[in-house]
């Protein structure tokens, strides 16, 4: 881990590329002051990310998804945010980059889907032309050519009329269609790398639906890496080719979509999925929400942070888990002081029969 120092602090040429990945993030740590004390947000993070794949992050709500994404973009307030750790974009070190290379990076090599479409758009302006913003901005085209190239990525987005309502303004269009106009913002200078943070939870099935078939359509387009992040394993596991489990800030779990829908191994993970309604659709009997909350990052608790809410303390034995911090191998695997038999025999008898 590079020494806790605030950003900008950092030689922007001096992390070597530490993996040959698209996106390398290594031992990130996000902390927050704040009255109360320091939020620690994201507490060792590693993961990578590969060019034309989708990377599936989820978790509970305060798991540090967001906070993690917003960090990779550079979207946080120096003056309360301590940022360590490597974040390689392409071979490039983020974590200490000035933020005129984040602004060049950001809406063009680097674009984002926020969690609300409502706060990412600005009511004063039409949509047409915020869409065209990052175009004009980075390629350097007029203005006349900016709004044809907004119309066009409404078409593309799905937008009926595109050419009539480039010009509305944001309170004139559905939730629906300000979220897919954000998309076709994030999308119109063609980005390398694309960060979805919730991009459908707030709209119906079939809209959901749709937006994840564009995202993926887009992808095909551009070639583009994809981070989704959601607290929807179903939508999830439609989606993404890879997954990380994000429990207090750290990552718990890890896998191809296939392996860890298929056999997952941490018991948060199996808590999620005994909660999800999405994966179980002959399945009626209402299901198994965790026990308890997650934790207050401000003091999280010490050796494994789920040790409070899991059921599985007892075979790990020793007080292990109540002192000792799991951490999570290369590659795929889970954080968990278990062995690998009693993972898979718990799963296969004792997790697996309650999913159906
Ligand atoms: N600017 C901030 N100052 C202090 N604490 C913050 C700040 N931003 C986020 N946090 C805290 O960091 C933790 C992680 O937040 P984050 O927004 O990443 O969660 P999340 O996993 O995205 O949750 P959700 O699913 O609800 O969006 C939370 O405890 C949150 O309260
Ligand atoms: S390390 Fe212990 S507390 Fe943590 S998930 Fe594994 S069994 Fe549960
Ligand atoms: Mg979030």
């Amino acid at each position: 881990m590079t020494t806790m120092t605030k950003p900008g602090e950092f030689a922007e040429d001096a992390a070597p590329a530490a993996s040959d990945a698209f996106l390398s993030v290594r031992d990130l740590y996000v902390r927050f002051s704040t009255e109360d004390g320091i939020v620690k947000a994201v507490d060792g993070l590693s993961f990578d990310l590969e060019r034309g794949r989708t990377l599936g992050i989820v978790g509970e709500s305060g798991s540090g998804k967001s906070v993690t994404n917003l960090t990779v973009l550079g979207l946080h307030n120096p003056a309360t945010t301590e940022v360590a750790g490597e974040i390689l974009l392409d071979g490039q070190e983020l974590t200490g980059a000035s933020n005129r290379t984040l602004e060049k990076l950001r809406g063009d090599k680097v674009a984002m889907i926020f969690q609300d479409s409502l706060t990412a758009l600005s009511p004063y302006y039409t949509v047409g032309r915020q869409i065209a913003e990052p175009y004009v901005k980075h390629r350097g085209v007029s203005k006349r050519e900016g709004r044809e190239r907004a119309i066009e990525m409404l078409e593309k987005v799905g937008i009926p009329q595109p050419r009539m309502r480039v010009d509305d303004y944001p309170h004139q269009f559905s939730g629906g269609m300000r979220q897919r106009a954000m998309i076709a913002m994030a999308l119109v200078c063609n980005p390398d790398l694309l960060i979805a943070d919730e991009p459908t939870t707030a709209l119906d099935v079939t809209v959901q639906a749709q937006i994840l078939d564009l995202l993926k359509d887009l992808q095909q387009e551009f070639g583009s890496a994809i981070i989704l992040i959601t607290h929807d394993l179903g939508v999830v596991s439609n989606v993404a080719d890879d997954l990380l489990v994000m429990y207090a800030g750290r990552a718990v779990e890890r896998g191809s979509v296939r392996e860890l829908i298929r056999e997952p191994q941490h018991p948060y993970t199996w808590g999620l999925l005994g909660s999800m309604p999405r994966l179980m659709s002959d399945v009626t009997e209402p299901l198994t929400p965790i026990p308890g909350a997650p934790p207050s990052l401000l003091s999280p608790p010490p050796g494994c942070a789920f040790h409070p809410r899991c059921g599985f303390t007892d075979l790990v034995g020793g007080g292990r888990c109540a002192t000792e911090r799991p951490e999570l191998p290369d590659g795929r695997g889970s954080a968990c002081h278990l062995t690998g038999e009693q993972k898979r025999s718990v799963f296969i008898e004792t997790i697996q029969p309650r999913l159906g």
